[in-house]
């Protein structure tokens, strides 16, 4: 992660001089001041082409007289009535995207008070940390011959800015996010020869250093909990399932917690229903929804977010193999429902079957929210902007479509109902896993709801999109996006961390919750430690 410290304006040797304007050209204080030093280099520059000063717009100079200095850059800040945390974003991933090829290693940022509309200055600083940091991430694990005038330098950030003391806690403050969404991006990049569920949980291993709890199941302990939904998936495979349970107890004991449930299939072949090998290398990215809780557990426990949280991936690979499952097969889920497998590339909901019951079983959450890459039909739905919602609960969606508006991740709610649920009717065992070609992401999100017991809110994120994009973005390369985590922290920040008694599925919680949620399985892991 780029280094980053605030203080009074510098100059230090090799960096670049990064000073902003105003959508016009308008220069703020610092770049008048430096286009007074430089006679008038920025203003001449500025007129020499169709820099405007727009967000995010980079006038770049070169060449100028200024001691040891290896460049300036002017970056718009856009019209100044309309600056928002959203826009010192952009600007920083533009500071970052700019420097990124050039060899420079630390961009000395000169901010201004940017007026009574815009955030204050310590929010503003912090934001443009934000965005520089979010944009400068790479997955370099694997290169190992990259020439040094191939690699980036870019390494830290200086910023002056008037409230550096205030600049540094905001910054601080947004940092366990980072490092959960980068750990995230890190799981997501990974190959699937390297990332199979024993090695995802080697992964998580480290979290309990920050106070989190982990239990695991192997395949003896999901087949004695009948979890015959999510074996049957793993049957084909080498490698052993795992189910991870991260548990973060940061709020008020005996509050029932938030479920946060992740599909974790390391690679989806598709198994006996075999994918098409154009782009099945993507699939090593169908971990993504666990990849994400991941990601928010190290972030709530870095942060000590004050809440009862807990994280459930469900890990497994999905091949074609002889003792693979064969469409057609019955399976008996946890809950006892059967289901027929017409479809074995329809895997990531059978995962997901058993997953949130073990969840409900055993900690009585007050409300579930599941990500999973569940369907290629949410993209030709959504396209890349968007997640898919699916919910029970009006309360919980709205609380997650305020999340998205607050933290810029998009996300849209999707239509339910029996109409659909009918889709998944089996001839010969309570419901088949999948429905027809049409509304596919939907029938799916019907498939998890018939595991969610009556009265718990539930919402289902469909991230098939967002997971990974092939296009750099604002805030991210081309690749893994790490999408969700701040969406999720937003959620578990305002909903859950002694908010009002409206948030979504607070009535859970309580003393009959509690002492449900002494089962055996709690039993168990007191029993461990
Ligand atoms: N992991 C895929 C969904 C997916 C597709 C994620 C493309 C990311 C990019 C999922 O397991 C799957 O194969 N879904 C099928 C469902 C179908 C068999 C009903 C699909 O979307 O085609
Ligand atoms: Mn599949
Ligand atoms: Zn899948």
């Amino acid at each position: 992660m780029l280094k980053v410290s605030f203080g009074k304006p510098t100059r230090p040797r090799g960096s670049a001089l990064v000073v902003f304007a105003f959508a016009g050209g308008k220069l703020l204080p610092a770049a008048t001041a430096l286009d007074r030093e430089t006679g008038g280099a920025l203003t001449r520059a500025a007129k020499g082409g169709r820099w405007n000063g727009k967000t995010g717009e980079v006038l770049p100079l070169i060449g100028l007289d200024l001691g040891e200095v290896s460049r300036v850059l002017v970056v718009g800040l856009g019209d100044s009535d309309g600056l928002d945390r959203a826009g010192l974003e952009k600007a920083g991933s533009a500071i970052a995207r700019t420097l990124l090829p050039t060899g420079v290693a630390t961009a000395a940022i000169h901010l201004d008070a940017l007026g009574a509309k815009a955030p204050p200055p310590a929010e503003a600083a912090a934001a443009i940390a934000f965005g520089a940091a979010m944009r400068a991430y790479s997955f370099d694990t694997y290169r190992t011959r990259r020439k040094p005038e191939e690699t980036p330098a870019l390494a830290s950030l200086a910023i002056g800015v008037e409230d550096a003391a205030g600049a540094r806690k905001a910054w601080e403050g947004l940092v366990p996010l980072v490092e959960g969404i980068f750990f995230t991006r890190d799981l997501v990049s990974e190959p699937a020869n390297i990332l199979y569920p024993e090695e995802f949980v080697n992964r998580l291993r480290p979290l309990t250093k920050l106070g989190l709890t982990l239990e695991v199941l192997g395949e003896k302990e999901m087949r004695r909990l009948g979890m015959g939904a999510l074996l049957g998936v793993a049957q084909g495979s080498v490698r052993e399932p795992r189910l991870a349970v991260l548990v973060w107890n940061g709020g008020a004991s005996g509050e029932a917690p938030l479920a946060v449930v992740g599909k974790g299939v390391c690679f989806d072949t598709g198994g006996i229903s075999l994918k098409p090998p154009a782009g099945m290398e993507d699939m090593k990215w169908d971990m993504g929804g666990a990849g994400v809780v991941a990601g928010l557990m190290r972030t709530l426990a870095a942060r000590k977010a004050r809440a009862n949280v807990v994280g459930v991936l469900g890990l497994v690979e999905n091949m074609p193999d002889g003792n693979a499952q064969r469409p057609g097969d019955v399976v008996t889920a946890m809950d006892g429902q059967t289901i027929e497998v017409i479809n074995t590339d329809a895997e990531g909901r059978l995962v997901l079957a058993d997953a949130v019951t073990y969840v409900q079983q055993t900690y009585k959450p007050r409300a579930i929210v599941d990500l999973a890459t569940l369907t290629g039909a949410i993209i030709i739905s959504l396209g890349h902007e968007y997640a898919g919602l699916f919910s029970n609960d009006d309360g919980l969606a709205e609380a997650l479509l305020a999340a998205g508006k607050a933290e810029g991740e998009g996300i849209w709610r999707m239509p339910m109902g029996e109409v659909f649920d009918r889709k998944l009717t089996s001839q010969i065992a309570d419901m088949k896993n999948v429905g027809p070609r049409e509304g596919g992401s939907i029938t799916a999100a019907q498939f998890i709801k018939r595991f969610i017991k009556d009265g718990t809110p539930w919402a289902h994120l469909d991230i098939a999109g967002t997971v990974w994009i092939n296009e750099a973005r604002t805030l991210h390369e081309k690749g893994a996006t790490g999408y969700g985590v701040r969406l999720l922290n937003r959620l578990v920040a305002d909903g859950y961390e002694g908010g009002p008694a409206s948030a979504p599925g607070r009535s859970g919680g309580g003393r009959k919750a509690a002492a449900a949620r002494k089962t055996p399985a709690a039993a168990r892991r007191r029993k461990r430690g």
